[in-house]
């Protein structure tokens, strides 16, 4: 175990942000902290998520603090299994197909709360449905079994920044703010989850991520594409525009680097820039998945270094979690919107 130094007073008291491992003790001290409404960073398959009690509504409102989200956005519910998820969700035949095909892995499930359910409302930010999930890591679920209750996790970021894939990245942004982060080793998928809404007649995908339309609609039948980001008729509070952002602007579609640019490249990449980060050299979109997040945060950091004035990206076909990805970096090279930008995620 070690003791960050860093320390913030939160609600008259000092914190130390722990870093567990993620043996018998560190696991036990991870379930012991959230059973006690304290906020501990865990590691799933896409990214790590900023865990909390979910039925206990103070916890929940210490996430909003810790990640500086000035808006109750809605966040979604973690299970160690499709039965105990659906214990505090009704779920109809279309979610018992998907869960059975996509669970435990990357898919958020959207669907009507079951009355009496223990889950705090503002965790739903009032709404009356729920997302809930199965994450497919180990690590997570044997701790959302020892924690035995439904855990609200967004991602481990604070709010408009880059989602975190090691413990390391919660740190560089939680450090002082959180109690626990959880270290079980980089995320395999390395974007967030797909967010599919079952909550209404038609599926509706509300958040390209690890499970691919492709194969959604393999197992539903034709999916609805959510609003465009940004659009108007927004139904999932945290998929504003600008999100994901690094600190250097993003210009997309980048065949070549300007000299005063860093580099994201896909595929061979052409010579020129400051810096260079390769997401896959042999164009896998899973590969490149996995890589993104830590890919823009170390062309932030280096290319500011080098003084770069931008990151240019290289093109990525939409493909596969091609999609996801593409969505993080549209989203990633969004117009900062000063104010919609600390309203989100
Ligand atoms: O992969 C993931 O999903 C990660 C890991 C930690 O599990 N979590 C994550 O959570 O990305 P978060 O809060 O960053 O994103 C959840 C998204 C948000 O855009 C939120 O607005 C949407 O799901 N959402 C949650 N509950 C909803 C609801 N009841 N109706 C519509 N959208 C909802
Ligand atoms: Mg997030």
């Amino acid at each position: 175990m070690r003791f960050a130094t860093t320390r913030q007073i939160r609600y008259g008291r000092v914190i130390m942000t722990e870093t567990l491992q993620a043996d018998p003790a560190g696991m036990a001290r991870a379930a012991e902290l959230l059973r006690d409404g304290r906020l501990v960073a865990f590691g799933t398959e896409t990214v790590y998520g900023l865990g909390a009690d979910a039925t206990n509504a103070d916890a929940v409102a210490a996430i909003f603090l810790a990640k500086g989200r000035p808006r109750f956005n809605p966040l979604i519910c973690h299970y160690p299994s499709a039965q105990a998820a659906f214990m505090d969700v009704v779920a109809d035949a279309r979610a018992e197909s998907v869960a059975r095909a996509f669970w435990p892995g990357p898919l958020t499930v959207i669907l009507p709360r079951r009355p009496g359910c223990a889950v705090a409302l503002l965790t739903g930010a009032g709404l009356d449905t729920l997302g809930v999930r199965v994450p497919d890591h180990p690590v997570a679920n044997l701790l959302l079994r020892q924690a035995g209750r439904a855990i609200a996790a967004p991602s481990a970021n604070r709010s408009g920044h880059i989602s975190p894939t090691s413990a390391a990245h919660v740190l560089d942004g939680l450090d002082g703010r959180i109690d626990a982060v959880l270290d079980s080793g980089p995320c395999a998928v390395g974007v967030e989850s797909t967010v599919l809404d079952l909550s209404g007649p038609i599926p509706i995908l509300l958040r390209p991520g690890g499970v691919s339309l492709e194969s959604l609609e393999a197992c539903l039948g034709p999916v609805q594409r959510g609003a465009p980001i940004g659009g108007e008729a927004l139904r999932s509070p945290g998929l504003l525009a600008s999100h994901y952002a690094p600190n250097l602007p993003v210009r997309l579609d980048a065949v070549s680097a300007a000299e005063d640019e860093a580099l994201l490249a896909f595929g061979p990449s052409p010579p020129g820039g400051r810096c260079v980060f390769q997401l896959s050299e042999s164009g896998s979109t899973a590969e490149a998945a996995a890589r993104l997040f830590q890919g823009l945060r170390w062309l932030d950091a280096e290319g500011a270094r080098l003084g770069a004035a931008r990151i240019a990206v290289m093109p990525v076909p939409d493909a596969g979690l091609g999609a996801a990805i593409n969505d993080r970096l549209r989203r990633a090279a969004a117009p900062r919107d000063p104010i919609g930008a600390e309203e989100i995620d």
